[in-house]
């Protein structure tokens, strides 16, 4: 609520400036500020001091810079910076400091490189994980994103950098993303869709930007229901509105709805939208001139809040970046997204005294990711792979031994090509990311990510045979070592803007490596580095599987610490691993893919809330994640407690100790779980956590209050959320299928 405070604060200290320096500008002067005067700026006005407005990506880092009027990185060396493990990893830690400190280093970064908006952090609902940038994002529960949303965009404005939280709503498929229209109901929206905006805007962010998808019918980017009726009206959102790039279709709409700042890929800055077609509007009287200084309005407080303009002016903070803290802050948090999967008979940790001969097989081992994914991609001063990290942890006297395994084709350089713009064109955001014709009869692993020509080329039987070669060189040095770790996954012809995946299955014949490997060596320690969740068709004969996503310039050094016990692993899931994509319910009972609609006729049944409803036999649960410690719960205290002044709320306890010998973090778990009576309801949802550290041995009571939200649903009769019928239950666990304790609570609705 402190943050709400600030922004009332700000409003009120600067609106008669506001209105002072709108006074004073011209029509001409207010269109240049609404919409890209270059392809990462708005045009400022001079003559009153009125700088332009800089905007950059993120979310992982800032993004290189940019010519102004085309669309190519200009390639300096000054440019390089701290590359943040992505925002699905940040969500794994579940640790809401390691968030802020994401948020610091990314505002700080922004800053220093000159930047005034981050276009960061993504913050959509991971409804299918064959979405293409589900790497960017963070959960496929609300609270969670709402949990750790908060503190991200407070440490990236604590720098006078605007948080711009993206990209609103339901973005949820790269399929023909600028065109596809999301159906989505009220209730779906109000539980899933919108609370991590909702709390976002409630927090104080500074910007946001609208989704390239229309939304039942309107385009997000200027719908008048979701700007001007829910985040204007409703939500009272204040800040900057600004359009994905390329996602207004017209000038109208534009000018009518509260969108502030139109940006896109071209460098036709005149022909965007709300330029000259806008001012020739206004200038015929079909447009009226107040509409235009409401955007105005908006940019100003913004600079203002920013201390961009103004008396705030000279204290304005200058940032900075690639410094130590950075990349100390980039390593601790990849250090707690790490996420142990499995490790029956304890097969980790390795012991580093113990090892002699190491194979690390697979490309994801020595493969760098910075540099792909789209809008994400990082131009990073450096970055550790997993064979550098495990190198410089064992030293000279461990011989660590690399072989790829199988064969990465190389995707066709982009040369002049224009992918982000050419992906804003009907046709093009693709379902996967290679157009099917070129690809008939080759097999996955050869044709994967590959361009026409590149594919067209090639025999099937020359690939498969260098793919042959690749295994059979690494079988035969898994046999010569002691100690085998695979280190697979996917990479960002996979996870990446612009393209969804077809299916979950490992690319490049990974699976049958995988099993081959352990075939060799039943110890085999299965590495998956990827951007969202793979099928695993040998997760029963893998004793140990560790899960990374991309993890920033230092994740190749965290994974190893985490491999060989100097970091005990406290990462958990943030999303539902299936089995199949065939029980995920936006597949299942929802559409998805599809180029003109997109049924999220699911609902609120998005992930572990359909999984644990239905009992679906997953291969890893939301929450998961092991431990090399024990942590054992005991004494769940429930008591009412109070909220806004009414009955309603309650305060949970529970008492968790560190039954092992190895000190260790543990996140734990709150859900609230509806008993009969309430219609169709998930089975339990996320409602409170917290991540603690106990030394072995160590015991320690952990509170949280549960919001009368916690036991509410959206009843869309009567457009409000209404609390459960009935009694419910309050359940604390180590993951959403390991709860530990519960308690059933009599309640009346009143
Ligand atoms: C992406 C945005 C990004 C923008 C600017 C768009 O294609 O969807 O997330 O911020 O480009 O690069």
């Amino acid at each position: 609520m402190a943050a709400e405070r600030n922004a009332y604060e700000t409003r009120a200290e600067h609106e008669a400036e506001i209105e002072a320096l709108l006074a004073q500008l011209t029509l001409e002067e207010k269109i240049g500020m609404i919409h890209g005067a270059g392809l990462f700026r708005t045009a400022g006005v001079e003559r009153l001091s009125i700088p332009p407005l800089v905007m950059s990506d993120g979310p992982m880092g800032v993004r290189a810079e940019f010519a102004d009027n085309e669309w190519r990185t200009i390639g300096t060396t000054d440019d390089y910076v701290s590359y943040l493990p992505c925002n699905s990893a940040v969500a794994s830690t579940w640790n809401r400091t390691l968030a802020k400190r994401a948020g610091e280093v990314l505002g700080a970064e922004a800053r220093g490189r000159g930047k005034d908006v981050i276009l960061a952090p993504g913050i959509n609902i991971k409804r299918s994980p064959l979405c293409g940038r589900n790497f960017e994002y963070m959960s496929e529960d609300p609270y969670l994103i709402s949990e750790l949303v908060l503190p991200m965009v407070e440490g990236i404005q604590e720098n006078d950098v605007a948080a711009c939280v993206k990209h609103f709503a339901v973005n949820v498929q790269e399929t023909e993303r600028l065109w596809v229209d999301t159906e989505v109901l009220e209730r779906a929206l109000e539980e899933i869709y919108f609370p991590g905006f909702r709390a976002a805007v409630r927090g104080g962010v500074y910007a946001l930007m609208g989704a390239y998808n229309r939304l039942n019918g309107a385009h997000c980017c200027t719908g008048k229901k979701l700007l001007n009726d829910t985040l204007r009206r409703d939500w009272g959102f204040d800040g900057l509105i600004v359009s994905d790039w390329g996602g207004v279709h017209d000038t109208g709409e534009a000018a009518e709805s509260a969108l502030d700042v139109e940006m896109d890929v071209t460098a036709d800055f005149d022909g965007y939208y709300m330029a000259q077609a806008l001012l020739e509007k206004v200038r015929a009287g079909e447009i009226a001139e107040a509409l235009i200084d409401e955007k105005v309005r908006n940019v100003l407080r913004l600079m203002f809040r920013l201390h961009m303009i103004g008396e705030g002016r000279a204290g304005r903070k200058s940032g900075t970046y690639n410094s130590r803290e950075h990349r100390d802050a980039a390593l601790d948090i990849a250090r707690e997204s790490v996420i142990l999967l499995k490790n029956e008979e304890a097969l980790l940790p390795l012991d580093e005294k113990k090892v002699k001969k190491v194979a690390v097989i697979g490309q994801n081992a020595a493969a760098i990711h910075s540099n792909g994914g789209g809008s994400a991609e990082i131009k990073a001063l450096y970055e550790v792979s997993p064979l550098l990290g495990i190198k410089e942890l064992l030293g000279g006297n461990v011989q660590v031994c690399y072989a790829p395994g199988y064969e990465v084709p190389t995707e066709a350089p982009q040369g002049e090509l224009n992918w982000q713009a050419d992906s804003t064109k009907k046709d093009g955001g693709t379902a996967s990311g290679k157009p099917e014709e070129a690809c008939a009869g080759k097999p996955e692993e050869v044709c994967a990510g590959k361009p026409e020509e590149a594919c067209a080329g090639e025999s099937g039987d020359a690939a498969e045979d260098r793919s042959a070669a690749y295994r059979q060189a690494a079988l035969q040095l898994a046999k010569e070592c002691d100690t085998v770790i695979f280190v697979g996954g996917l990479n960002h012809t996979f996870d990446s803007e612009g393209r969804d995946r077809k299916d979950l299955a490992l690319p490049y014949g990974q699976d049958a490596l995988i099993e081959a490997l352990l075939a060799v060596n039943p110890d085999t320690v299965v590495v998956l580095l990827a951007g969202s969740p793979v099928a695993m068709p040998w997760k029963e004969r893998a004793k140990a599987i560790l899960f990374c996503y991309y993890a920033g310039m230092e994740g190749g050094y965290a994974l190893a610490e985490t491999l060989f016990g100097r970091v005990n692993p406290s990462g958990k899931l943030a999303e539902s691993f299936p089995a199949s994509i065939a029980q995920c319910p936006a597949h299942s009972i929802g559409t998805f893919g599809e180029k003109d609609v997109v049924r999220c006729a699911e609902g609120v049944m998005v992930g572990y809330r359909h999984y644990d409803t239905v009992g679906t036999e997953l291969n890893f649960c939301f929450g998961h994640g092991l431990s090399y410690s024990r942590f054992v719960y005991r004494d769940m205290k429930v008591v009412p407690a109070e909220e806004d002044g009414g009955a309603g709320a309650y305060t949970v306890s529970v008492t968790v100790k560190n039954d092992s010998k190895i000190g260790g973090s543990e996140v734990v778990q709150f859900y609230a779980a509806p008993l009969s009576g309430n219609g169709e309801q998930p089975h339990h949802a996320l409602c409170g956590f917290r991540k603690i550290w106990l030394d072995a041995g160590a015991e320690c009571e952990v509170c949280v209050l549960l919001t009368k939200r916690a036991f509410s649903y959206y009843d869309e009769n009567v457009h409000a959320f209404v609390l459960w019928r009935g009694g419910f239950e309050i359940q604390a666990g180590s993951s959403a299928r390991d709860i530990r304790l519960r308690r059933k609570i009599e309640h009346t609705c009143k």
